[in-house]
């Protein structure tokens, strides 16, 4: 759509808009996969719920704000009041019709033209709606509404005061009468305020829910930025809210500006309330594989959409809904899924909590629009309570709140100001003008904040009782208002927001109403601004597309680019007394246990969710859909990798489970790791393999990073291995190799170590005796460093081309009850050690 647009002034183009551009917005909103219509933000503006249709095709833009008619064509076809259109003009002239009189045998038809229906949609023919009446007349002065690029969250200011213990908390509930209005609530805000925003929103009373959206469309400066190319308009919700606040989400910094999160550690969090899921795969795409997030929500058709993740990798999110896990029912209401979802939270974060929460809770309120805040207190409070109990200490949290005039929502905010660092109310641009809907931000929870949660868990536990048709009394103070109304900047703060984000809603809604009368109104800056906001928030203003199915080996060949692959299907070569003797310097190679024979040794590459496929050292280039294992791999993954036969458990009880140990990692989530140091690539490995292991899927195969050890440690590999009955032994005992940190006590035989190269040819790593300590040396320039020089880094290539496997088969022993006979004519344990010891500086 051809607009002026010029910014700030020219807001309103009037065109003579005729009934099929406002249809042509209709078959835009029917791609429009728009999460508020669900009905969930619930507010008037939205109207009730409607099932909407997905994108009949996936690159068909979110943001297309054009019916596809030009309004200049518009304009141009539009016939000027009073005269007829050459076409009519000569039709009627064949029907004798003379200028000034009407038709028929004695010119007795009408004379002035039939107008042009005003009837909107399904609405009756000769119904008047009050306040909604269609005009022309009717216009909209754009300096009524601000509208600030700028966005900026204002804080409320830190509170000193000490968490309140239990007990006292315990003393600030109050019981009263169930209430079922909010139009004398108006503690928090100013008598007119309030009485605005009721009137107001009773205009839209008889509207049809249809005619109210394309009249939102028209007129909501913001409208078109839509989803941009993620799943819903929430993610741009979430895209909006942590840009303007630099980022506090998925990028947290300590206040001295420093990253909360390091390079090799993982960036968790979790999404409360939340299907579809928009947060989180904003979220997955910003934070690129770096961070994992944990969701519950209600099941049922709003339930998490993963395959709808098209921006960011949604196997690194895992749903989990309460009691059962992924049998549960998601209710956030119930304190038994509160548990398990905070137990499952806990478990998976290291015992540590999500570094931030998300919660964007709504569920339609249909006919009580007004009441939604009464409607929603549980919610609120459910939200908070789950939030705080799973964020580490120093974490952040966000929720989505509607109006808050009550005691009961203000007293809840209230208690998020006492056990965070600091709190805001914030309405992101994104979030529709007309409606209620607000953001409460938590920065940074205190240590300290425990009673606090206790006593929101006793809350609910009252709530559950009370809540239900046949009781007559509510929870209606959790904090008494004399405290909230006295805490001076905290009153003042409430105030406030209430009354600004009040008047902005009735500016809000008064631009509506005069959009649904007149049609020809139209919000010329909806393009600007989107263009304007998407740069400011760092959202390339692309398509929303549908992953292809992208054919294996093309992708495999774009991905490695012009190194040369002769590495991929080099046999790693098995160490003999010929090759030992080529390792002169310990410290140039590390460690790992095989558990499969060399040549077993499989590439895969993972092209987003079963997408994965498999290649054999030996299969000359030739990639094959891995249909025998479940795997579910982020776009662009590819490593090396070995099928191992892993046992947990003894004797009858004893479990085989097929899973996949990591050797090396080339491209992790699209990221080129293989020129980094062996070290690294196993660090970020490590930390892929824990964001995208799903306890809770049974289906799916295990992946395992391995346990990397010096070579100069190689012994510690032997300390590790033990002689266990296990399936498949024929009954006699197997040596066995028990991993690291393994929490499930997994096993599994090892087929030998493979030694791997990490330093680059002409650099070795020596030991210097006058500093104690090792450095590189050059042996061909002898130029030596104490610093690793970025050339003595052995890349996957040149580590897999210098790798070697010492096998462990029939003839070796390792342990000394190992019952067998030694062969001497392969590489025995004492010969492997001798040697290393010998390389070592004898200190
Ligand atoms: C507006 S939607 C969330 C949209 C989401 N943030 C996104 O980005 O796609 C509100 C969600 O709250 C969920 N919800 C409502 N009541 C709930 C409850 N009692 N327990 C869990 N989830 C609930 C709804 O099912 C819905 O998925």
């Amino acid at each position: 759509m051809k607009m002026s647009l010029k910014m700030p002034h020219s807001t309103l183009s009037s065109s003579s808009e005729s009934d099929s551009d406002v249809d042509g917005l209709q078959v835009e909103e029917e791609h429009d996969s728009d999460d508020d219509d669900d009905g969930s933000d619930g507010d008037y503006e939205d109207g009730p719920p409607q099932k909407k249709s997905k994108p009949a095709h996936p690159q068909i833009p979110n943001n297309m704000a054009s019916s596809g008619k030009s309004m200049e064509n518009q304009s141009a076809n539009a016939k000027s009041e009073g005269s007829y259109s050459k076409f009519a003009a000569k039709m009627m002239a064949k029907m004798g019709h003379k200028e000034g009189m009407g038709l028929g045998k004695f010119g007795q038809g009408r004379v002035g033209i039939v107008e042009a229906s005003t009837q909107r949609g399904r609405r009756g023919l000769g119904l008047h709606i009050p306040g909604l009446e269609p005009s022309k007349d009717v216009d909209w002065d754009p300096a009524e509404e601000e509208i600030d690029l700028d966005e900026k969250a204002t804080w409320l200011p830190h509170c000193e005061l000490a968490v309140p213990d239990i007990e006292t908390l315990r003393g600030w509930m109050t019981t009263g009468p169930k209430k079922r209005t909010i139009d004398d609530e108006n503690q928090f805000c100013q008598e007119e305020t309030l009485k605005s925003i009721l009137q107001c929103k009773s205009v839209f009373d008889n509207l049809e829910p249809e005619e109210m959206r394309r009249a939102r469309t028209r007129s909501n400066p913001y409208e078109t930025i839509r989803g941009a190319f993620f799943l819903n308009r929430a993610a741009m919700k979430m895209a909006n809210i942590d840009a303007v606040l630099d980022f506090m989400f998925t990028s947290p910094k300590h206040s001295d500006g420093r990253p909360v999160v390091g390079p090799n550690e993982i960036l968790y969090f979790a999404d409360i309330c939340a299907g579809p899921g928009g947060f989180s795969e904003y979220i997955l795409w910003r934070t690129k594989g770096e961070s994992k997030g944990f969701g519950m929500t209600l099941k049922g058709a709003n339930d998490f959409k993963l395959e709808d993740f098209f921006a960011g990798p949604g196997e690194m999110f895992e749903p989990h809904y309460g009691v059962r896990g992924l049998d549960g029912d998601g209710d956030i209401f119930k304190p038994d899924n509160q548990a398990a979802f905070i137990s499952f939270v806990k478990e998976n974060t290291d015992g540590l909590g999500v570094h931030f929460v998300m919660a964007d809770g709504g569920f339609s309120v249909d006919g009580e629009e007004n009441i939604q805040e009464i409607l929603s207190k549980q919610l609120y409070l459910c939200q908070c309570l789950v939030a705080i109990s799973i964020l580490r200490p120093g974490g952040h949290f966000m929720c989505k709140l509607f109006d808050l005039f009550t005691s009961f929502s203000v007293g809840l905010v209230y208690l998020m100001y006492r056990i965070f660092d600091r709190v805001s109310l914030f309405k992101p641009v994104t979030s529709r003008p007309a409606n209620s809907e607000r953001y409460i931000i938590c920065r940074s929870l205190r240590q300290d904040m425990e009673p606090v949660r206790q006593y929101m868990h006793e809350v609910n536990l009252n709530l559950n009782k009370l809540l239900v048709p046949t009781s007559t009394l509510d929870i209606s103070l959790i904090v008494p208002n004399k405290i909230l109304t006295e805490d001076d900047p905290f009153f003042a703060y409430i105030c406030e927001s209430n009354d600004s984000l009040g008047q902005k809603q009735v500016v809000g809604l008064r631009k509506i109403q005069a959009f649904a009368q007149n049609a020809n109104l139209h919000e010329t800056r909806q393009a600007d601004i989107r263009i304007e906001l998407l740069q400011r928030w760092k959202i390339p203003d692309e398509l929303r597309k549908a992953p292809t199915k992208q054919n294996p080996k093309s992708r495999f060949d774009e991905l490695i680019g012009d190194e040369k692959q002769d590495y991929i299907s080099h046999p790693v070569e098995e160490l003999t007394l010929e090759s030992l003797r080529e390792i002169k310097c310990a410290y140039d190679f590390r460690c790992i246990v095989a558990g499969a024979k060399a040549s077993e040794r499989i590439y895969i590459l993972g092209l987003g969710r079963t997408h994965v496929f498999q290649r054999a050292l030996k299969s000359s280039g030739n990639w094959k859909k891995m249909d025998d294992l479940r795997l579910e791999l982020p776009t662009d993954t590819l490593i090396e990798a070995e099928i191992v036969q892993e046992l947990k458990g003894e004797g009858t009880g004893q479990r085989k489970m097929t899973t996949l140990h990591v050797l090396d990692a080339l491209f992790l989530v699209g990221k080129d790791v293989r020129n980094l140091h062996f070290n690294e690539r196993m660090e970020k490995l490590r930390k892929f393999v824990k964001c995208v292991t799903k306890f809770t899927r049974n289906d799916l195969v295990r992946i395992v990073a391995p346990d990397v050890y010096r070579l100069e440690e190689i012994s510690l590999i032997v300390g590790r291995l033990e002689l266990r009955r296990a399936k498949g032994g024929h009954g006699t005992n197997q040596l066995c190799y028990i991993p690291q940190h393994s929490q499930e006590q997994r096993f599994f035989r090892p087929s030998g170590v493979y030694i791997i190269k990490t330093t680059k040819d002409p650099w070795t790593i020596q030991w210097s005796r006058s500093s104690q300590r090792k450095y590189f040396f050059n042996t061909r320039t002898n130029k030596s460093d104490f610093h690793c020089p970025p050339d003595s880094i052995a890349s996957v290539r040149e580590s897999k081309l210098k790798s070697y496997h010492w096998v462990w088969d029939e003839g070796i022993k390792l342990l000394d009850q190992q019952v067998c006979k030694e062969d001497d004519s392969k590489l025995s344990k004492i010969v492997v050690l001798d040697h290393i010891h010998r390389l070592l500086p004898q200190r």
